[in-house]
């Protein structure tokens, strides 16, 4: 690995045809140690080689909305719970850090109305059963087609980034995967994309809803391209990481020997300006008030409202704050035995379903409700039935009160509450949302605001990969590689 780093910073040193110590950036920050920050810091490392110092601040954990908490002496993801087997860059990293995928373990799901369950699963996955088929005919074959030409086209990003191609817009990333349909689809709505295909109204109602709801707290107003992805996720192949998601983050932060400084950044300050702009890091530290400078800043957390807010000083003209609305998810814990009654089985040990998704009814005050299995599977485990106790997550739009846990649950142990600033609030579509810039200035960059297209763990990961590819080509000013039109006739060709 070190051999490798040490060859391509020599190459660049060959390439940029200097004397001497090649022009490489002296210091870069990264503001935000989940997935994004992590994946950039490796991604960087990777590109500008070892001999370049990067600092990782971060306010509160490694791992950001990966997380985990304890129930009895188990760990439990809080956030994040699962990642598509399409995601090349977070299968690429559980290798390269030398980690497992966590054993599956078997269950059904089901979607329940507010009175009754309106769509049973025979099988695994929600969207793979022969009922779905049963009930809805063409519409599931339709969005069958429709999801996997999204994905098939989403895939092409890591041909592009495998041979350095980077994108300096998120539009711009799009249109070369799917052209403006692509564009077009972060504007329109799920529902609409779909009725245009022909999928029926009772589909999109009964389990497009439901999936939405279950995946991002929202309605099928939420735009096509981020449907898409949800979609795609209920359809099945998910995997987790044994013992946690966020040993990711942990883990390529240490694979990168990142120096990580736990503190809040409070502003980019620009120092000097010119070809080599130099910034302001400004942060504080348990009171304690810092500054460092850098060659290249990123900014790896989104920047909306209910996040620490970070200014930026000094910038001619100034650097408007992206600060789209973000969505509150809450995430309950809950060590206890399910109300089985409530969905209709008075008898607990005749209910089968190990995740319930609930369509948007004035009825349901939850989004989902999901039996958790630990963070490490031992070979022996097996899923909790409902006669036993079991650790249950709840998500909701709110923090559910003492009747409504009362309600899904007939006792329960302990509940854990954790609040979420989740994903970007996709609003009513139709005004056009214009997605946040990437470069903030020459050696400023924003990673987050793709979450705007669409939130994910690996869409962090591409845009860190993307952030990363930017800063280098944009660094040694390889022009080439940079919104290179047609790189999918262009790459067929070379190869
Ligand atoms: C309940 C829930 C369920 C989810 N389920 C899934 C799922 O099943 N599959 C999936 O793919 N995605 C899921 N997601 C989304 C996924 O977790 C996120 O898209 C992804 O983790 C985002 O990673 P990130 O690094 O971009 O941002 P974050 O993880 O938010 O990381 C940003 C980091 O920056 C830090 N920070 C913020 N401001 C500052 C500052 N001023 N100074 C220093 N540090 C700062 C924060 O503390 C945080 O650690 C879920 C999210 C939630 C909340
Ligand atoms: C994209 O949207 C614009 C404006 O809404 C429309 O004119 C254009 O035809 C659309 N393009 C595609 C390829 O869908
Ligand atoms: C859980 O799994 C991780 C990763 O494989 C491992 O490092 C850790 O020791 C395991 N913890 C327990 C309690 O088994
Ligand atoms: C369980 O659900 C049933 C049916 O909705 C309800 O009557 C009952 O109050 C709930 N709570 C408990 C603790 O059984």
């Amino acid at each position: 690995m070190a051999l490798l780093l040490l060859l391509t910073a020599h190459f660049i040193w060959l390439c940029s045809g200097h004397q001497g110590a090649p022009d490489l950036p002296g210091r870069i920050a990264v503001v935000g140690a989940g997935v994004g920050g992590s994946a950039v810091t490796y991604f960087l490392q990777q590109q500008f080689g070892p001999q370049v110092q990067i600092d990782v601040f971060e306010a509160d954990r490694v791992g950001g909305r990966l997380a985990t908490l304890t129930v009895n002496n188990q760990q439990y993801e809080s956030g994040s719970l699962s990642i598509h087997s399409l995601n090349l860059h977070m299968q690429d990293f559980v290798k390269l850090l030398g980690l497992r995928h966590r054993r599956e373990v078997a269950g059904k799901s089901a979607i329940y109305s507010g009175d009754q369950l309106v769509l049973e699963e025979t099988d695994w996955y929600l969207l793979n059963l022969f009922r779905l088929w049963w009930h809805y005919g063409i519409s599931f074959l339709r969005l069958q087609m429709w999801v996997e030409e999204v994905m098939e086209k989403f895939m092409r990003v890591y041909k592009y980034q495998a041979h350095e191609y980077a994108f300096s817009s998120i539009e711009e990333l799009l249109r070369s995967l799917g052209g403006e349909h692509f564009v077009n689809m972060t504007q329109k709505s799920v529902a609409e994309s779909l009725l245009g295909i022909g999928v029926s109204q009772r589909f999109i109602d009964d389990v497009i809803g439901a999936v939405m709801r279950a995946s991002y707290g929202q309605t099928v107003a939420i735009p096509a391209l981020v449907g898409a992805m949800s979609l795609a996720g209920a359809q099945g192949n998910m995997w987790a990481v044994e013992g946690g998601n966020k040993l990711v983050c942990s883990g390529l932060l240490k694979l990168t020997k990142a120096n990580v400084i736990h503190a809040r950044v409070t502003a980019v300050s620009l120092h000097k300006s010119g070809k080599r702009p130099l910034y302001e890091v400004r942060y504080d530290q348990d009171g304690t008030l810092g500054s460092e400078y850098y060659d290249l800043v990123i900014v790896a957390t989104p920047l909306h409202k209910g996040g620490y807010p970070i200014s930026f000083l000094n910038f001619q003209p100034p650097i408007q704050e992206p600060t789209a609305p973000y969505h509150r998810v809450v995430s309950s814990i809950v060590h206890g035995y399910l109300n089985s009654s409530y969905f209709g089985f008075t008898d607990p040990k005749l209910f089968p379903f190990s995740s319930i998704l609930s369509t948007d009814s004035p009825d349901s005050f939850f989004h989902g409700l999901e039996n958790l299995c630990p963070v490490n599977i031992s070979v022996g485990f097996r899923r909790k039935p409902p006669h036993e106790a079991a650790v249950w997550r709840v998500l909701s739009s709110r923090p559910l009160d003492r009747r409504e846990l009362k309600t899904i649950f007939k006792s329960y142990y302990s509940v854990q509450v954790i609040e979420w600033q989740a994903f970007p609030s996709y609003g009513a579509t139709g005004s056009s949302r214009s997605l946040p810039p990437i470069v903030l200035h020459d050696g400023l960059y924003y990673l987050s605001g793709v979450e705007l297209a669409a939130a994910s763990v690996e869409m962090s990961a591409v845009a860190a990969k993307n952030v990363a590819l930017l800063a280098f080509n944009r660094w040694f000013e390889l022009t080439e590689k940079i919104d290179q039109p047609d790189l999918l006739h262009k790459l067929k060709t070379e190869l």
